[in-house]
């Protein structure tokens, strides 16, 4: 981090065009000011306050290219006292950056399911139906809807309580993957209706990655009707 701040910050004091060092260091600003909780574990996000942006609340616009007010918010403002010091020069200089260039190219995952009829649904649920005894299935689908790729850390998990009751039968969005803009990947889930018991069954499903979240995740819901 340090060393490439160091070569996007040369340019600049020469008065040169920063060209995509900027862009670069605005992404990290937009990973940053959705997920720094996670991320420094301060366990508060900028978004949480402040909006989604452009516009913004709480007059954050201010800070557009000006790593110095969110030094000075972060001292002053009672509210922001988790993020007092957790956050780096670089980390100050890249919000600074997302807040200049809140539409900096960036990737945008959206889990959702594929019907039988083919049409993907948007949504973080996955909901399966089945006689007790019987075995369900559906496919899972994440979609790359951003601008720039993202790569995948891991392939899919499934934890949780009933975890044993789901299994992951097919998968192409593997470990190392880089999802590119507007690519997909999926996974086949499948839901086990155990006998005797009827019933709701949960669990998650989860894909680890390296943008907001460090992961995509669903919710898997068996529900095991039974036999009449
Ligand atoms: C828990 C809520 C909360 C979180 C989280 C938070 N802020 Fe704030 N922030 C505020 C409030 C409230 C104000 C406005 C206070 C006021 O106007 O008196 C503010 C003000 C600001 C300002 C304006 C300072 C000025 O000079 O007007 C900036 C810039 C700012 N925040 C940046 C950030 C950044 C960047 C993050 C994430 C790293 C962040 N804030 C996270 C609550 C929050």
């Amino acid at each position: 981090m340090r060393l490439r701040l160091a070569q996007c910050l040369l340019p600049m004091a020469a008065g040169l065009a920063a060209g995509g060092c900027w862009a670069q260091d605005a992404l990290r600003g937009k990973l940053l000011y959705h997920d720094v909780g996670r991320l420094s574990g301060s366990g508060v996000n900028c978004i949480d306050c402040h909006g989604g942006v452009p516009g913004g609340l709480h007059g954050i616009g201010r800070a557009a290219g000006r790593p110095e007010v969110i030094e000075a918010a972060i001292a002053a403002i009672h509210q922001m006292a988790p993020l007092r010091g957790r956050l780096g020069r670089a980390d100050l200089l890249d919000l600074a950056a997302y807040l200049a260039r809140p539409d900096v190219p960036s990737p945008d995952l959206r889990p959702g399911t594929v019907g039988i009829d083919g049409v993907f649904v948007r949504g973080e649920r996955v909901a399966f139906e089945v006689t007790v005894g019987g075995t369900a299935a559906a496919t899972v689908r994440i979609v790359n809807a951003g601008t720039i790729a993202v790569r995948l850390r891991s392939g899919p998990r499934i934890a949780g309580v009933h975890a044993g009751l789901f299994d992951v039968t097919a998968s192409d969005c593997s470990a190392g993957l880089e999802l590119a803009a507007g690519r997909a990947c999926s996974i086949a889930v499948t839901f086990r209706a155990a006998v005797p018991t009827g019933g709701l069954r949960s669990a998650s499903l989860d894909v680890g990655h390296d943008w907001v979240g460090g992961g995509t995740a669903l919710a898997l819901i068996g529900h095991g009707v039974p036999v009449r």
